[in-house]
């Protein structure tokens, strides 16, 4: 029963097939190969229209690289003040970008209010030499508190990004779970929405270790090779991120495990919502945050079970745990089982019941 984290999981066997297959004979180095060229038309299909991807190695470089061809090192970047770019890339949005500013704004749910974006925004003139200057909005989808943006909302944040005249990332480390539990096109939910760079995250939904920076404004993606490289993320032996890229993507195989995870999601929220746990934040795609009493935080711990213990800090006051209760994140993956999920609800049960 590991719910730590969809990290947690191994890689799918039709990626590590793909790895074995690409590894037969020579290949052009750091990127130019067949399999990082396919990876890149398959993307381009996904997405309905031409793109250009950079692959690298970790979600962290994706986002601070993503971020890094958007501002300059005196821009400001606008996220969600619980974003994984503000608090758990150890800085590396600022490093990347040379210095720029992270400036948290305001919302329920992880999720970026409006009227605080633009009341956020305005603390930021232009030209006032004293202040950084705005320069990016950066969207988290799944966010961090595994709520999901509707495409619309996506379109109305992007459009006062665009107002103030600053281009929007979106951090999509849980872009293939938000796919697939809204059930819209990639497009609707990113360009045709006024998203300019995407960091479509793989490896926590099926890949080895395999990210990829999307940019649907080629002009954006001008200096990413020379970032990439300077980052020590031009990995020499290329094809094999292409491999992967291009199995996860093949055939709607991202999305078969993003469902998959999503579904193991559901039924542990069903299970824990009738078990008497309290569940803050809706379940929407891979991830379930409950409050759980302390004995059964305790037979859960006891029986091996593993997951994280999260902040009420990011609840809303009333939704906080009382004297005797837990808040914790669980996760499910591609690799989650029924048992486990149905372990894991019976073992809460049973401590209602005792
Ligand atoms: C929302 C989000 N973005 C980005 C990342 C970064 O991924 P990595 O750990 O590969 O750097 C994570 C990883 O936990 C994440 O949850």
């Amino acid at each position: 029963m590991d719910f730590a984290s969809d990290n947690s999981s191994g890689a799918s066997p039709q990626v590590l097939q793909a790895v074995l297959a690409a590894n037969a004979g020579y290949a052009a180095p750091y990127g130019v190969d067949d399999w990082t060229r396919a990876a890149q038309e398959r993307l381009s299909d996904v997405f309905e229209r031409d793109c250009v991807m950079f692959l690298v190695a970790t979600g962290s470089a994706s986002n601070a690289l993503a971020l890094a061809a958007l501002t300059p090192p005196w821009g400001a970047i606008f996220c969600h003040h619980d974003a994984h770019v503000m608090g758990d890339e150890c800085g590396a949005p600022e490093f990347y970008t040379a210095g720029a500013k992270l400036v948290g704004v305001d919302g329920s749910d992880g999720k970026i209010d409006p009227a605080a974006l633009r009341a956020t925004l305005a603390a930021f003139p232009r030209g006032l030499v004293k202040q950084v200057q705005p320069a990016a909005l950066s969207l988290s989808q799944a966010t961090e508190s595994g709520r999901l943006y509707e495409p619309t909302e996506i379109a109305a944040l992007t459009a006062i990004a665009r107002e103030a005249g600053i281009r929007t990332h979106m951090d999509g480390a849980r872009f293939a779970n938000a796919v697939a539990a809204l059930a819209v096109a990639p497009a609707d939910m990113t360009w045709r929405a006024g998203v300019d760079v995407l960091s479509l995250g793989a490896s926590k939904n099926g890949t080895l270790a395999c990210e990829a920076v999307v940019f649907f404004d080629e002009a954006l993606a001008a200096d990413m090779a020379f970032r990439r490289k300077r980052a020590g993320h031009t990995l020499s032996k290329g094809r094999f991120l292409g491999a992967q890229m291009c199995a996860w993507l093949e055939d709607g195989h991202w999305l078969e495990l993003a469902r998959h995870a999503n579904a193991q999601a559901a039924a542990l929220a069903d299970g824990l919502a009738q078990a008497g746990a309290r569940l803050p934040w809706t379940r929407e795609a891979n991830e379930v945050f409950a409050i759980l009493p302390d004995h059964a935080d305790a037979a859960l711990q006891a029986a091996g079970a593993r997951y994280y213990r999260w902040s009420a800090g990011r609840l809303a006051p009333e939704l906080r745990p009382r004297e005797g209760e837990a808040f914790v994140r669980l996760v499910t993956s591609f690799e989650t089982t029924p048992a486990e999920v149905e372990r894991f609800v019976d073992i809460v049960s049973g401590a209602g019941k005792g």
